[in-house]
């Protein structure tokens, strides 16, 4: 159990997910504002708690120790500090945020993109849609490296907002109102993304995974990701199909070329391909998928995905079946 449960923090822990190691230009300018309001912050605030150490110095006498009796002494330091240093701080960031960071990091315009990604938020997973191919599936986005991906995303239920912060900033998807964002990673890597706002019970285990492919690597991955689920199962496989196809999941998934065509749950025509299960909260082996499906409720309560009481057979030809769709 410990070592299953270190393998799975090794396994899930190893993506980076922060503001401060940018993989792009958007990020490392948001990077940069944030060091330099730093900076900011810092000598404000500690001129403020010198000015409250010298006050607490001269309590009961008048006159700065610091500054002697000099007439207007104090004034100056309050218009200093009390003033010129906010407002010049405030409009130095204001003016840095407005001229550069926030141009760099809106949403670009089409003309400059090579690519249209779409990504759908749920209670708790993301959907992912390859605009022109047949391709969708889930939490693991995968973009080519180096490559300006115009990200179109929206919600199918509530306020949900997509971040993934090595790669731009985050955006809100609110019901209604479709919302643009620019994915560009500088090299091929794995990122990490969040959900930012919080959607519900489950709201800290919407996290999802951008994979920024070679574009070789990644123009196969969506060629595969394109395609109907592999040809007919076999033995316990082809049991486990009919498992899935007469029972209730077929009713909340999708695998293509079979005639499940439920869109309450994630895709699964490739689900094996994926490297995690429930938006990044398990890994996907055997011993987790297995789990997942018996104990829903245990792994990520609240979710929408029902324990179905199935024989132990009927259990195992179902994880047999879904290990084969590559
Ligand atoms: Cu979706 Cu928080």
């Amino acid at each position: 159990m410990v070592a299953a449960l270190a393998l799975a923090v090794v396994q899930l822990g190893c993506s980076k997910q922060s503001t401060l190691e940018p993989e792009s230009e958007p990020a490392r300018q948001i990077a940069a504002l944030w060091w330099w309001m730093l900076a900011a912050s810092v000598v404000v605030f500690v001129g403020t708690v010198a000015l409250l150490a010298i006050a607490w110095l001269r309590r009961g006498r008048p006159g700065l120790p610091l500054l002697g009796e000099r007439e207007g002494a104090s004034t100056a330091l309050v218009v200093l500090f009390g003033f010129v240093l906010p407002v010049i701080s405030l409009v130095v960031l204001f003016v840095v945020a407005n001229l550069g960071v926030i141009k760099t990091t809106e949403a670009p315009s089409a003309s400059t993109t090579t690519l249209r990604i779409e990504v759908i938020a749920h209670q708790w997973f993301w959907e992912v849609r390859y605009p022109g191919t047949a391709a969708i599936t889930a939490n693991e986005i995968h973009i080519p490296a180096r490559t300006r991906v115009d990200v179109h995303a929206r919600t199918a239920d509530v306020i949900h907002s997509l971040w993934v912060p090595q790669l731009n900033r985050k955006i809100d998807m609110v019901p209604g109102h479709p919302n643009r964002v620019l994915f560009y990673a500088n090299r091929p890597g794995r990122y990490r993304g969040q959900c930012a706002e919080f959607c519900g019970l489950q709201h800290a285990h919407m996290a999802l995974y951008v994979f920024a492919d070679p574009p070789a690597a990644f123009r196969a991955w969506l060629a595969n990701m394109a395609r109907s689920r592999p040809s007919a199962a076999s033995g316990p496989a082809q049991r486990g199909e009919r498992v899935f196809l007469s029972n209730a999941c077929a009713s909340c998934h999708t695998i293509r070329g079979t005639p499940a065509r439920g869109e309450i749950g994630p895709d699964l025509t490739h689900l094996a391909g994926r490297t995690t299960l429930a938006a990044v909260t398990i890994p996907n082996r055997r011993g987790d998928l297995d789990r997942w499906i018996r104990h829903p409720q245990e792994v990520k309560p609240g979710n929408r995905m029902p324990a179905l009481n199935l024989s132990r057979a009927d259990y195992q030809s179902l994880v047999a079946y879904l290990e084969t769709l590559r």
